[in-house]
């Protein structure tokens, strides 16, 4: 063992389940504690420094209450509101989705026509038109908020007529730009994928953060020397622990659903209203490499 505190995550609720997922797969060692803000969601409509003062308090929670070694901000709308604001808060290194979700989607591009999907929030706060414009190769990016899309995850509803007829409706302007690929820049798109192949077609490839972030965590820890040793066979990997801002019934029985029944028990978590974050526009300044 190197580092035997745990990796904290959070989300406004199931989305970051999503890159949990991820994350559990390509580091089997590390202890991951889990917040879903499912009390406070969504975060998408919100004004981005509200979700940035959410951000905070959560991020602060998990060092000061779990002692977690890393944060993981598990949500496009916290990461666009809030990075640039935790990497200089937290004494921890801080890792978002929007960097590895860019990265995965000029990965994956072949003509270089890229979508991107996200929350209100994530898209008008031109995270991803940044990020992108940031990498080495030129990129056509044509961005498309889909609001409730969140919505229809959090209901635990994932494959219904009435998320079709909105993923027609919302997509059709994506679909007929020419994409190849379509990065799904919210952590909850990713359980909506079937549908939204569907509408956009077999040959527009869907590409999401969760991943790409898995990697990035696996590198953080290792430049820091935090990691933790493999599991020797037969020991099983590390444990995870979930908490919802909401009802933890629901969180807990939608949560395994998406997650898978090793969700197991769910910790409630409240919060008062948050003191106010001043900051700059962090999307703007996220330096591509944690602090800490
Ligand atoms: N899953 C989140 C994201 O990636 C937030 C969705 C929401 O609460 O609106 O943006």
């Amino acid at each position: 063992m190197v580092d035997g505190r745990p990796i904290g995550m959070f989300d406004s609720g199931f989305g970051g389940l999503s890159v949990a997922r991820a994350l559990i797969d390509l580091n089997p060692a590390e202890d991951l504690v889990y917040v879903g803000d499912t009390g406070r969601y969504p975060y998408g409509p919100r004004p981005l420094d509200e979700v940035r003062a959410f951000a905070v308090q959560i991020s602060r929670w998990l060092v000061d209450e779990h002692d977690v070694k890393l944060v993981v901000v598990a949500c496009n709308t916290a990461s666009a509101a809030a990075l640039g604001t935790l990497r200089r808060l937290l004494p921890v290194p801080v890792v978002g989705v929007i960097d590895p979700g860019a990265r995965a989607a000029a990965k994956a591009t072949r003509n270089r026509r890229v979508g991107v999907i996200g929350t209100v929030g994530t898209v008008a706060s031109g995270a991803y038109q940044h990020a992108i414009a940031a990498l080495p190769v030129p990129i056509e990016l044509v961005c498309g908020a889909c609001p409730g899309f969140v919505e229809f995850v959090e209901r635990g509803e994932t494959r219904s007529d009435q998320v079709t007829v909105l993923a027609e409706r919302l997509l059709a302007p994506l679909r007929d730009a020419g994409i190849d690929t379509l990065l799904l820049g919210c952590t909850h798109y990713p359980f909506l994928a079937r549908t939204i192949a569907d509408v956009v077609g077999r040959d527009v490839v869907l590409v999401s953060s969760a991943d790409e972030t898995a990697f990035e965590v696996r590198e953080v820890l290792a430049r820091h020397g935090l990691g933790r040793a493999a599991p020797a066979p037969g020991d099983g990997g590390g444990a995870c622990r979930f908490f919802s801002s909401g009802e933890v019934a629901w969180f807990r029985e939608v949560g395994s659903r998406l997650f898978g029944e090793e969700l197991g028990a769910v910790g409630a978590v409240s919060w008062p209203d948050p003191a106010p974050v001043e900051d700059e526009a962090s999307a703007q300044a996220d330096p591509g490499a944690a602090s800490g």
